[in-house]
C-alpha cells in the first residue's frame, strides 16, 4: 500500500530528542519546559474532589462555564477588558489545540501566515496541514525584536494571520507597547486575524507589564489569545488551556473546536475553576520565577556563558559563543552525553537552522536541581 501522508519533512521534534538522550546519559534536562516541582496539592485534590463529585461525562463544548466566568473575570481583573464568558471564551486541550483549531478555522490553500522565527514548533506544521504558506520573518539579533518595517513589506492581500508570541519561547523577550501599537496600526482596515500565543503571560519579570492583544481595542477585535493553566499552574500534563475572541471569531473557532476536539478533561476544568477564585495563586507566578531565574543566573555569573536575563517565560538562554565555535546541536549533545546536563539548542526554531551559538535553558526546577546544573555550567 502506497500511504501519501500530508505532513512530510517532520523530523522528531528536539524536545524528545533531547529529553531521550539526557534520560540515556542520566544527564539533568534543562531542555522540555515543564517544571520538575509538583503543582499545589489543593489544586490536585481539587481535581479528586470535582471527579467524586460526579464531574466525569461530556463538559459542555466550549467548556465547564464555572471555568469560563472564573476566566473571564480574571481578564478583567488584570487588562480591565471583557471576553463574556457565554461566546467568547473556550476551554481546550492545552493551547495546542486551540493553534491548531484557529489556523484549522481560517487557513485555506494559498493564504499566507506570518511568523516570528525563531518560533515555537507547533505553528508552522499547522499551517502546511492547512494547504497555507508561512511567512517567516528573523527576529533581530541579540534582543530578538520584531523588525516593523519587514512586516510591513511582507503584508499582502493573501496575508490571512499573523502569529504572534509574548512573553516569546524561546528567547525569553517580551513585546512592548510600541511593538503592540505598531501591529495595530499595520493591520487596522484589513481582514488579517492576529494569534496572540500568551500562554507566559503570568510570567513576566522586573514589574513589567504584560502587553496583552486585549489591551489594544482594535487589536482585540481581530485576535484570538491563547492561553495554558499548564505553563500557569505547573501541571503541562494536564493540558488544558483556553482561547479567548470576539463573538464572531469565536464562533468560527466553536465550529472546528467542536470536530476536533469537541470538549476538554472535566473534572480539572472544575477544579481549575474553583483554584482561580484566589486571583494569589497565577498573581504570584512572576515572583515565583523571577527567584528562580535570579538563582539561576547568580550561580553562573562566574561562567564562560554570555547573557541578558530573560524578561518572561521559564527560559534562559546562554551564549556559548566564547567557549567554542561547534554547531549548537553538537554542543547541546555534547553537554548532555559527556558533562550531564541538556539543553535546546535554538538553530531548530530558526529559519534555515540560523545558528547564533545559543542554547536554551528551563528554569523551572527545584533550587536543587538549579544548583547541579550551575556547577556542571561552571566548568565547561
Ligand atoms: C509558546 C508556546 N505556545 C504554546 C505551547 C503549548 O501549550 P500547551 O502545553 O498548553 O499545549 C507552549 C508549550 O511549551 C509554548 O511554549
Amino acid at each position: 500500500m502506497q500511504l501519501d501522508p500530508k505532513l512530510t519533512n517532520v523530523e522528531t521534534s528536539i524536545f524528545s530528542v533531547m529529553s531521550a538522550l539526557a534520560n540515556k546519559h542520566n544527564a539533568i534536562n534543562l531542555s522540555q519546559g515543564f517544571p520538575n516541582f509538583k503543582s499545589d496539592q489543593k489544586l490536585i485534590d481539587s481535581v479528586s474532589k470535582a471527579m467524586n463529585s460526579g464531574y466525569n461525562q461530556y463538559a459542555p463544548m466550549p467548556g465547564n462555564f464555572e471555568l469560563r466566568q472564573a476566566i473571564s473575570k480574571k481578564i478583567e481583573l488584570l487588562y480591565n477588558t471583557h471576553y463574556h464568558p457565554e461566546n467568547e471564551i473556550t476551554i481546550t486541550a492545552g493551547a495546542t489545540q486551540a493553534i491548531f483549531t484557529i489556523i484549522s478555522t481560517f487557513i485555506k490553500p494559498e493564504d499566507e501566515v506570518i511568523i516570528f522565527k525563531p518560533a515555537y514548533d507547533c505553528y508552522e506544521p499547522t499551517i502546511d496541514l492547512n494547504g497555507g504558506k508561512t511567512i517567516a520573518i528573523a527576529l533581530e539579533t541579540p534582543n530578538y525584536q520584531i523588525d516593523w518595517d519587514k512586516v510591513a513589506q511582507r503584508i499582502n492581500k493573501k496575508t490571512k494571520l499573523i502569529i504572534i508570541n509574548t512573553p516569546h519561547n524561546p528567547s525569553g523577550t517580551v513585546m512592548s507597547k510600541a511593538d503592540m501599537l505598531k501591529l495595530q496600526e499595520l493591520t487596522n482596515g484589513t481582514n488579517i486575524i492576529v494569534l496572540s500565543d500568551e500562554v507566559y503571560e503570568h510570567i513576566i519579570f522586573d514589574k513589567v507589564q504584560h502587553q496583552s492583544v486585549c489591551l489594544f481595542s482594535e487589536l482585540k477585535k481581530r485576535s484570538f489569545i491563547t492561553a495554558s493553566f499548564g505553563k500557569t499552574f505547573h501541571n503541562t500534563g494536564w493540558k488544558v488551556g483556553s482561547c479567548c475572541a470576539p463573538k464572531d471569531l469565536m464562533d468560527a473557532f466553536r465550529t472546528v473546536h467542536q470536530f476536533n476536539v469537541f470538549s476538554v478533561h472535566h473534572p480539572t476544568q472544575k477544579a481549575l475553576a474553583d483554584y482561580l477564585k484566589e486571583p494569589q495563586h497565577y498573581l504570584d507566578l512572576s515572583h515565583f520565577y523571577q527567584e528562580k531565574r535570579d538563582t539561576f543566573l547568580n550561580l553562573i555569573k562566574d561562567s564562560r556563558f554570555k547573557f541578558t536575563p530573560s524578561k518572561g517565560t521559564y527560559f534562559q538562554v546562554l551564549d556559548y559563543s566564547e567557549i567554542t565555535s561547534e554547531s549548537d546541536i553538537d554542543f547541546a549533545k555534547r553537554l548532555t552525553i559527556e558533562k550531564g546536563i541538556a539543553s535546546i539548542p535554538l538553530s531548530v526554531f530558526n529559519d534555515d537552522r540560523r545558528d547564533d551559538k545559543v542554547l536554551r535553558f528551563c528554569f523551572a526546577k527545584t533550587d536543587e536541581t538549579l544548583e547541579a546544573a550551575a556547577k556542571i555550567l561552571n566548568t565547561i
